[in-house]
């Protein structure tokens, strides 16, 4: 069984969303899927929301909505009804799950948001009473807008353990406590406008990165937070083992891979677009990168999905226009591409 999970379009935010939304559709319905799962937040006017049910109402598969932070800013999710759309559902013995973690937070000098994230007493005694019943061999799949699990808050700087979170879900390890007997468990998320795929005992954390990139901030030309073009993920559930891929919205780039530098500090970096911890990289003649610790203060700004690469091996690399690298994914799965690299000699003459 394949579907897709799509999340933060942004529609009406600076440029392009709409042609960029449309093409997202298009792209997503060529991979053939039974069912489309949106990660929430459609866009920050009632406008955006509109356009959004128009552009979906005549697809050929159902489409599954997910409350993002912006469902409070543009008027969709009232308020007093946050947190009452948590609702399961079953198809080709798979337990699809919708958990409804956006709250209404009456906005203050020091909270200036007027939401916050949290998986509260009735949800999680719903979510427990909803398992109960399902054999622990059955594929589990839960989505919920901001991630169960991320490193993203420290990486950004941003404040860690708030009362009324806006980075992470209070009591999200009381989710993954009610998942972690399923053998075959994943959890969807958007938010961080990101890839940042990991395990958390068994549980694959797999956070998608957005389909408005940036924001739409250069139209279709929108890298995310950490590098990654605009994009959408294609699940694949086959014999209970779930598997995916980081699909970009344009067929023409790199569907796996690009060079990446980081202005401010002249880092550089190889992007492996959806890397978990456990996937290897070689670029031939320097070898195995290491990817990056999430925790570590050397990694501020950055994504555990990007390789460093050391002065000595942007020395060797110099004059190269393009890099071989292999990609393994944890599952066996090897790819190998070229990718091309900035001229260094100008610099160095
Ligand atoms: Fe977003």
């Amino acid at each position: 069984m394949r579907f897709v999970f799509f999340t933060d379009i942004h529609l009406l935010e600076n440029k392009d969303s709409i042609i960029g939304f449309e093409k997202c559709l298009d792209r997503m319905l060529a991979f053939d899927p039974q069912l489309l799962i949106n990660g929430g937040d459609l866009g920050v006017t009632t406008e955006a929301v509109n356009t959004y049910y128009e552009m979906i109402k005549e697809l050929p598969v159902p489409v599954y909505q997910v409350n993002g932070n912006h469902e409070i800013c543009n008027g969709s999710l009232i308020p007093e009804e946050a947190g009452q759309f948590s609702h399961s559902f079953d198809d080709h013995d798979i337990h699809f799950v919708i958990f409804d973690t956006v709250r209404y937070f009456e906005p203050t000098d020091e909270h200036p948001h007027n939401w916050y994230f949290v998986a509260d007493q009735q949800n999680l005694e719903w979510l427990a009473t909803d398992l109960a019943g399902i054999p622990k061999q059955m594929p589990v799949i839960l989505a919920s807008h901001c991630a169960l699990s991320t490193s993203a808050p420290f990486r950004f700087g941003q404040k860690i353990g708030m009362e009324f979170p806006v980075n992470e879900v209070t009591d999200a390890d009381k989710v993954l406590n009610l998942l972690k007997p399923f053998e075959n468990v994943a959890t969807l998320h958007g938010h961080d406008h990101e890839n940042c795929r990991h395990h958390v005992e068994g549980i694959h954390i797999l956070t998608t990165a957005a389909v408005a990139g940036g924001w739409w901030r250069n139209g279709l030309k929108s890298p995310n937070v950490s590098g990654e073009p605009q994009g959408f993920r294609v699940i694949d559930i086959n014999s209970g083992q779930i598997e995916s891929q980081y699909v970009t919205l344009q067929e023409g780039q790199s569907q796996l891979a690009s060079w990446y530098t980081q202005e401010e500090t002249d880092r550089h970096f190889i992007n492996v677009f959806d890397a978990s911890p456990e996937t290897q990289v070689h670029i031939e003649d320097i070898g195995k990168l290491q990817p990056l610790n999430p925790f570590s203060d050397s990694t501020k700004r950055l994504s555990p999905h990007l390789y460093e690469l050391s002065a000595n091996d942007i020395e060797q690399i110099a004059s190269s226009e393009t890099l071989s690298l292999t990609i393994i994914f944890e599952n066996g799965q090897t790819n190998q591409l070229e990718i091309g690299c900035p001229s260094f000699k100008q610099n160095n003459e």
